[in-house]
């Protein structure tokens, strides 16, 4: 008989469960994925307590003030810490969200927190993104042209500009893919709606001139179509973005071209 192996971070146990901190009398309980490549263990849960009166309110504070005043080893990403760099992307109490916009106070009881789900896990909260960085630039986010370039700037209408709004604002935090039963199961091959959303908003740049060769990039029974309008992704979103229409109006151009 085959013998299966898990993978030896996916058999989680109760873990370490840190000292309350001397003096404090407002309290939060965090319970936060551990795991290392270094230590020959599965992942455990650990709890913390964090004193909030000695940090600010937001979930990032309290990981932060964990690993400044607790345990150093708490690894995880965090740059801009208001919601614009998308780095501290995470699973808080069962969502995908930002640590650094999601408060404390908006999770009751304990604070539970785990790594983005279904992408392998390098170290604590931080995942692997270089599929999703790789599928990125497969879509060639940027501007292409092959009109000669102007003297001054690429100009467009009031109105082309505005058919950017709710396409730019992506912060690329990868919550929406990570929260996509298509992306969980096909991630290899389906691009997902944090990158489709973003190929949209170079398909319809009124100043784009790749359209035809966008289009046919994506004419494929794995890139595009495995979006099941399940609709995780516009419900996940932390900028209240929707992936899934973005895909919607791929899908009818790619209708449109053939009739
Ligand atoms: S609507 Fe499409 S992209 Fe969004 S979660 Fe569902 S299957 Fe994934
Ligand atoms: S669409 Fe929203 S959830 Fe998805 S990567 Fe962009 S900002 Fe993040
Ligand atoms: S730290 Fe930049 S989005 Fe949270």
């Amino acid at each position: 008989m085959v013998e299966l192996a898990l993978p030896k971070n996916s058999r989680m146990s109760e873990g370490k469960v840190w000292p309350r901190p001397d003096g404090a009398n407002d309290l939060k309980e965090f319970r936060v994925y551990r795991w290392s490549p270094d230590d020959d263990k599965g992942p455990t849960i650990d709890t913390f307590f964090v004193d909030r009166g000695d940090c600010g309110p937001m979930v990032l504070d309290g990981l932060l003030w964990i690993k400044n005043r607790v345990d150093p080893t708490l690894t995880l990403r965090r740059s801009c810490r208001e919601g614009v760099c998308g780095s501290c992307a995470m699973n808080i109490d069962g969502t995908n969200s930002l640590a650094c916009t999601t408060g404390m106070d908006e999770v009751d009881g304990a604070v539970k927190i785990y790594p983005l789900p279904h992408l392998p896990v390098v170290k604590d909260l931080v995942p692997d993104l270089t599929t999703f960085y790789a599928q990125h630039r497969s879509i060639e986010p940027w501007l292409k042209t092959v009109s000669p370039t102007p003297a001054t700037e690429w100009r467009q209408t009031h109105d082309d500009r505005a058919k950017l709004d709710g396409l730019y604002e992506c912060i690329l935090c990868a919550c929406c893919s990570a929260s996509c039963p298509s992306y969980w199961w096909n991630g290899e091959r389906y691009l997902g709606p944090a990158v489709l959303l973003q190929a949209y908003r170079w398909i319809i740049d009124s100043r784009d001139e790749a359209t035809g060769d966008r289009l046919d990039d994506l004419e494929d029974p794995f890139r595009l179509y495995r979006c099941h309008t399940i609709m995780n992704c516009a419900q996940t979103c932390p900028k209240g973005l929707n992936p899934a229409k973005a895909i919607a109006e791929i899908k009818k151009m790619m209708v449109e071209r053939r009739v």
